[in-house]
């Protein structure tokens, strides 16, 4: 399921990595200001201009930008500065192109398993190193990743924030489709 590819990376990132969002109403509208992280990834802080628990001073992913059919390496360091309990959550909105694919919040304490780590997390510096296998099936497109993490007091953990696009099937799978057509053909 590559959705389930999608917010596991997004938990990778949320659970070792802070994130600042700036909002601001202006002409009652929300302006969203992102910040970049140090290191070569997709994502951003967002909300920055609001406090977050977490304190990312690192995010790097290789290959730079994610490729389908894939390992996805991501190496992160941060900085808690308040333990993270059962109750913590995040809400994770996707959006597909102009489609909302994903508005949900999940368990953080549930989802960090899949990082190799577990709740109650002390507060404190960690390093997280994770591998993920991008399935080749994901479909092409460009996706919007925008997730928010939460105690379960509702104080901002990490905000992040990402593009990454997904570029159509490449000229060889046509190609090797178009041999096959002409060798049925025969
Ligand atoms: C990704 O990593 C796994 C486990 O290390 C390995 O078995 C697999 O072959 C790798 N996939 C690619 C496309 O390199």
């Amino acid at each position: 399921m590559p959705f389930g590819l999608l917010t596991e990376i997004l938990f990778c990132l949320t659970s070792a990595s802070a994130f600042s969002v700036k909002q601001f109403m202006k002409d009652g509208q929300t302006q969203i200001l992102n910040e970049p992280i140090p290191g070569e990834s997709p994502l951003e802080l967002c909300d920055s201009l609001q406090p977050q628990i977490l304190t990312l001073d690192s995010l790097k992913m290789d290959p730079v930008p994610p490729e389908r059919g894939e390992n996805l390496t991501i190496i992160a360091s941060g900085t808690l500065s308040a333990p993270v309990e059962e109750g913590a959550y995040v809400d994770v909105d996707v959006d597909y192109g102009l489609i909302k694919l994903i508005h949900a919040t999940y368990d953080l304490c549930e989802e960090l398993p899949n990082v190799d780590m577990k709740c109650p997390i002390k507060k404190g510096h960690y390093e997280l190193n994770k591998k993920v296998e991008i399935p080749s099936q994901v479909p092409p497109g460009q996706y919007k990743v925008v997730a928010r993490a939460y105690t379960k007091d509702d104080e901002l953990i990490t905000c992040l924030t990402g593009e990454v696009v997904f570029p159509p099937y490449g000229w060889s799978m046509l190609e090797s489709l178009k041999n096959s057509v002409s060798l049925l053909m025969y």
